[in-house]
């Protein structure tokens, strides 16, 4: 399967023109199974506030929650880059928190990057955290945790100012020494300029075929998520079909007396 995956490895994949992937991963068993799939980043993401928690945004998330599942996934994973995600308040509190929080990913969860939201109002903080030798993922766009503010999942960056604020937050990004950005929600055509402009990885999510990779939810991609369903997402499985088939099956056979056949038991 090749060497672990590194900082240095994906940014060498965008100077290669070499297509990037990312799913998200929350546990051990997922971990192992994207990992052998070859996925070159599994983003420990706080949308496990909605897909594992049933919760309606990612605001609730804990830094406690987000150690404990960034564990499990790098328990589970040989070969792809973990990225821990810095959940609501770890960091938008100043550049000491989001330092020893950002710390934490490291010594406690084994983590070897950090994503957080924002661009230019985070800048500092990206600035402190990759100085303290920490490689950091940038967000920008439509970043979840700010959902009140944007009155809802609304694609950013559509009027000439709202543009130019995302081309800043991008600049800032890149300039404050994050390794990548992940570009959520944005017009395709805005994605291509920044992709073109920055000298690291985009990664897209709703942002177009023009970024540098592609990341997805995994349950969403899986079809294991069905509360809401953005149009960015494009279902690779029905999962939840699968497993809606599976649990009827083992029902029926246990109500006819049918499991466990001899196979299964023991003399
Ligand atoms: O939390 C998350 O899973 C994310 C990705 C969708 C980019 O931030």
């Amino acid at each position: 399967m090749g060497d672990k995956i590194t900082v240095p490895h994906i940014l060498k994949m965008k100077q290669r023109g070499e297509r990037i992937t990312c799913l998200t991963a929350y546990d051990y068993s997922f971990a192992r199974i994207l990992d052998e799939a070859g996925v070159e980043m599994l983003l420990v993401g706080d949308s496990l506030g909605c897909v594992i928690q049933g919760g309606a945004n990612t605001l609730a998330v804990t830094m406690d929650e987000m150690i404990y599942h960034t564990r499990l996934v790098a328990h589970g994973c040989k070969r792809a880059l973990v990225i821990g995600d810095m959940p609501f308040m770890s960091y938008q509190t100043g550049t000491a928190d989001a330092l020893r929080n950002a710390g934490r990913f490291f010594k406690e969860a084994g983590a070897a990057a950090i994503k957080l939201e924002g661009g230019v109002a985070v800048q500092e903080s990206i600035r402190a955290i990759v100085a303290a030798g920490m490689p950091v993922m940038g967000h920008i766009g439509l970043t979840p945790q700010s959902v009140h503010q944007f009155g809802g999942y609304k694609i950013q960056g559509r009027e000439k100012n709202r543009r130019e604020a995302v081309l800043r937050d991008a600049t800032a990004v890149e300039s404050a020494g994050a390794f990548a950005v992940v570009l959520e929600g944005i017009p395709q055509d805005l994605a291509g300029e920044i992709t073109e402009r920055l000298t690291i990885p985009t990664i897209g999510i709703g942002a177009g075929v023009e970024c540098d990779g592609q990341v997805l939810v995994i349950h969403d991609m899986l079809g294991l998520f069905d509360d809401f369903v953005p149009k960015f997402v494009k279902r690779y499985a029905d999962v939840k079909q699968t497993m809606l088939g599976a649990v009827k099956e083992f029902m029926v056979e246990v109500k006819e007396r049918k499991f466990p056949a001899e196979e299964h038991s023991f003399k």
